[in-house]
Order: structure tokens, then sequence, then C-alpha cells
């Protein structure tokens, strides 16, 4: 007859030799198992150490070993001459109760407020597949091999302070260089102690929105402008202001209408996204006079002025600021490649230090791995030829999709030339908008192979334009014809054809 009793069932306790686990461990780490699946309830008993030693064939010093460190864990509890029980504080995992629990399937979990702006399908990334997707950068003209070297070489012998990473700022040395290239490309006023390495754009204003706003604080924001940037302010909890652009950019006019006193102001005044105006040296003048009376911030996005083809560019906003309201981002997305998640924020003096404090408490600088092979590779003068080479590829690719857009996209889509930047705008031609809005005409792409968002996906509110974003700088010359012609066939099929990817 077994001498368990009726109140313990046999514990299926499992223990194996010969393997480097000590037995008491392993005895330990089973009936924890156990009693996280809810195999074991709360409450339950447990069999005397004697009787589970016997069952396992252990010895019972093996057992109470493993009880000892079940008890002083809080997973059972003895009660005084009755044995050990599963601990009645754990709350009941059994798989009943479990499932009285699980999530009804579609139901939506619940959010916060904030979060219901940052959850919204115009945040929906592009397809990753298509052709003429925007801000895709040639990859083909990338130096890898450089790049290869350069990380290979920067990882040789690292120093110390490399591998404990430690400056919360970013990589010294790719902080002067970033601090230098500047200076001399976008007329930016800096040193390497301003500039700070961020993962991008989208996080220096993540971090600069919780640093200078406080919930509900009015933030100008262009509209139609780049969707990335809602999110870090809307989690910061800013109220967004969005206002309407002209031929000079965010106008200032509207909105003073709007919200006159801004906490913070948030433009990209040297190409307008996705527009791709430059903000006129009388209305950049204008913003910062109004900056200044009203006490507010700046942030320019200066996300892609590399690329520009025609005539020099504008130099940053920055470099006009006298009062130190501006800060300036930029990235390594769009000139480098997107996952290198490397860019920098400079900084007016005051906030350098409480700008760093806000990083440490959220997070740390990105990962260190790639910022020396970055720096080296801006310091040794890559960076500036690689940009001389791919601004001779994309000027090319422009004229080729405006040409192939005359041949092929006649009452479909109107294309105009566009001094800089990475795309060009298809505005629906009244034809064609008489038979499908922006968001349809970018679904026939998409299922053509083609990932062309919907321009008026960049407005808050009713957009007033209609239209294909269109990049070409990823795509090879001789290709762009057969995609701008593959384009034209699926925006031309009768509303009740199926696109095709022929
Ligand atoms: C206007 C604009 N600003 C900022 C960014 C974001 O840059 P990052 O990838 O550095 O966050 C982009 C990227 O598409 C952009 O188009």
């Amino acid at each position: 007859m077994s001498r368990r009793s009726a109140s313990a069932p046999p514990i299926p306790v499992h223990v194996e030799r010969g393997i480097d686990e000590p037995l008491h461990r392993q005895v330990y780490r089973e009936l924890v198992q156990l009693i996280l699946s809810g195999r074991l309830r709360p409450g339950a008993r447990l069999p005397s150490s004697r009787m589970l030693a016997d069952e396992l064939g252990v010895a019972r010093n093996t057992v109470l070993l493993a009880l000892e460190q079940l008890l002083s864990e809080g997973y059972v509890e003895t009660r005084r001459g009755a044995g050990s029980y599963v601990s009645g504080e754990l709350p009941d995992r059994s798989p009943q109760r479990l499932r009285s629990h699980a999530p009804q399937p579609g139901r939506r979990p619940r959010l916060a407020r904030r979060a219901r702006s940052l959850v919204v399908p115009a945040n929906r990334p592009l397809p990753a597949r298509g052709l003429l997707r925007p801000g895709e950068p040639d990859w083909a003209g990338f130096p890898l091999a450089l790049w290869s070297r350069l990380l290979a070489e920067s990882w040789r012998a690292p120093a110390r302070a490399m591998l404990l990473g430690d400056d919360p700022a970013g990589h010294p040395p790719l902080r002067a260089a970033i601090a230098e290239y500047l200076a001399a490309a976008r007329g930016v006023g800096a040193t390497a102690e301003h500039v700070v390495i961020v993962s991008g754009i989208r996080q220096a204003l993540a971090i600069a929105a919780r640093l200078l706003l406080d919930v509900g604080d009015p933030v100008w924001l262009e509209n139609p402008g780049y969707p990335g940037l809602r999110g870090p302010l809307v989690a910061a909890g800013a109220k967004l202001v969005p206002v309407e652009v002209d031929s000079e950019g965010l106008s200032l006019q509207a909105a003073q209408r709007l919200a006159p006193r801004p906490r913070l102001i948030c433009i990209a005044p040297s190409h307008q996204y996705p527009l791709g105006m430059t903000m006129s040296v009388a209305r950049r003048l204008a913003l910062l006079e109004h900056a200044r009376q009203v006490n507010a911030w700046i942030f320019e996005d200066d996300y892609d002025s590399e690329w520009r083809y025609a005539g020099r560019p504008l130099a940053a906003m920055q470099g006009l600021d006298r009062d130190g309201r501006v800060l300036y981002a930029g990235t390594f997305s769009k000139i480098l490649f997107p996952s290198i998640r490397l860019g920098y924020i400079v900084l007016p003096e005051p906030l350098i230090a409480p700008f760093l404090a806000a990083r440490q408490a959220l997070d740390d600088q990105p990962a260190v791995l790639a910022q020396p092979a970055l720096a080296a590779f801006v310091a040794g003068g890559h960076l500036a030829s690689h940009l001389r080479r791919q601004r001779r590829r994309y000027k090319a690719r422009q004229e080729l999709l405006l040409g192939a857009a005359r041949r092929h996209l006649g009452g479909l889509l109107e294309l105009g030339a566009d001094p800089g930047g990475m795309h060009l705008i298809g505005y629906l031609h009244p034809d064609l908008a008489g038979r499908m809005d922006d968001r349809e005409a970018s679904r026939r792409a998409e299922a053509a192979g083609i990932a062309a968002p919907p321009l008026s996906s960049h407005w808050i509110g009713r957009a007033t334009h209609q239209g294909l974003l269109l990049g070409y700088t990823a795509v090879p010359e001789r290709q762009i014809d057969a995609v701008v012609a593959r384009l034209a066939k699926a925006l031309s099929a009768s509303a009740t054809d199926r696109p095709d990817r022929t």
C-alpha cells in the first residue's frame, strides 16, 4: 500500500543523474516550474520530504535542501506539524484560471489616451520592398568595402573609453568630426561640445520634447509635414498645432492666429517635407524674432539638405540664431543608410547639460559600435566624396524620372522638378482625381510593387492636395522608364480591374 496520503497526489518531478546540475537544484527547479505553471496551486500540500526522497530515489537531505530554498524564496510555507504547502500568497496560475483571463481574440489592449495618436495608420511603415520608395538611398553607390575596412580598423585595438562608452554625448571624435563638417557644409556654429550623438532626428526630438515641454504645451508643426515627428511630440504630451505652409515655408501669420505662444516650433527650413520648398531668409528671421518674443524653442529638422542639385543650399537656420533658441538636428539615415541609426543634435549651450541628464535618465547614447568608423568616414573626407558622387547620380535619376513621367503619366500624375531631396511629388491629374483619391492610387501602386505613399497622409486634418511621393534615388537609371510605365498601367486600369505586377 502506498504511504502517500490522499491529500498529496503524486508529483511529476524528475531528476537526472550524471549531469552538472546538483540533484537538490533539479528538485528545486522542477517544483518551481510546477508552481509557476499552476499545476501545483496555492495552498496545495506537498508530500513529506521522506516520501519525495523515496519517490525520486534521492537522499532525504537533497529534498530538504530544495524545500529550504523554496521556503526562503516564498514559494512554500510550512504549517507546524502539518508539512509544507504551496504558499497561499502566490497568485492562482492554474490553467483553468489563466484561461478565464486569456485575452479575447480581437479585443483591443487598453492604451494610454496619448498613445492613440501614436498607433494610427499614418505611422504605418512603407512596404519594405516596393520600388520608388521615398527616402531610400542608392545601395549600389555606398562604399561598402571602405566602410567594412573602417569598421574593422576602428575595433582592432579599441581604447577603454570606446568599450565603456561612458560619454553620454557620444563618441568624442565623431562629435568633433560632425561639428567641423557642419561648420563647413551648413554654416552651423558649434564646437564638438554642442554636438550630441542620437539614433536619429526622431530620438533627438523625443528627448528635446520631454526636456522642454509640459503636458499640453502648444507646438507649431508644418502641415503637411513628416508624420514621424508627431510621435515624439505626442508621447511628451504636447498639444500639436498644425500650421499651413506657403511658398516660403511655415506660415507665421496662420500660426499666430492658431496659437500665438508656442513653446516649440518644429520646421524643416532647408527642404520642407514633403512639399520641398526652402524657407525664405525673411521667414527664418521672422520666426526667430517671434520665438524670441514669446520665449519659444525652435527644432530645426535638417534631414536631407545634403541632397541639393542646383545652386548652393541656404545655410542652416541655426547659423542665424543669435539668441540660443535653435536646436539643430541631422541624420545619417538619408546620406548613408537608414539602419545605421545615427544622427546628431546641436544644442544651445544652456541645454547641453540638461539634455544629457535627460537622455541618461531615459536611456543612454546609441551603441558605440559604428561611431568610430563613422568618425573616420566623416573626418577622412569620405563623406564629402560620397556626397559628391551620389549628388550626380541622384540628379540624373530625378531628370530620368521627369522624362519618364512626361512619356507615361500624362493625364495621371503631374510632376515638377525639385532642386533637392530624394523624391518628387506626382500630383493627381484632375482626370485621375475624378476616379480615385491618392490613397487608392497608392494602394494600386503598391499592388504593382511600387511603394509610393499618398501625399494626403502627410496632413493632420483635411488634406488640400492629392498626390503620390515618388522616390527616385534607389532606382537604377536603366529601370526608371519601366517602373514609371508600370505605375502608369496600375493607375490607368479602371476601378474594377485588379492591379497586376507584370
Ligand atoms: C523630414 C524628415 N525628418 C526626419 C526624418 C527622420 O530621420 P531619422 O531616421 O534620423 O529619425 C525623416 C526621415 O524620413 C524625414 O523625412
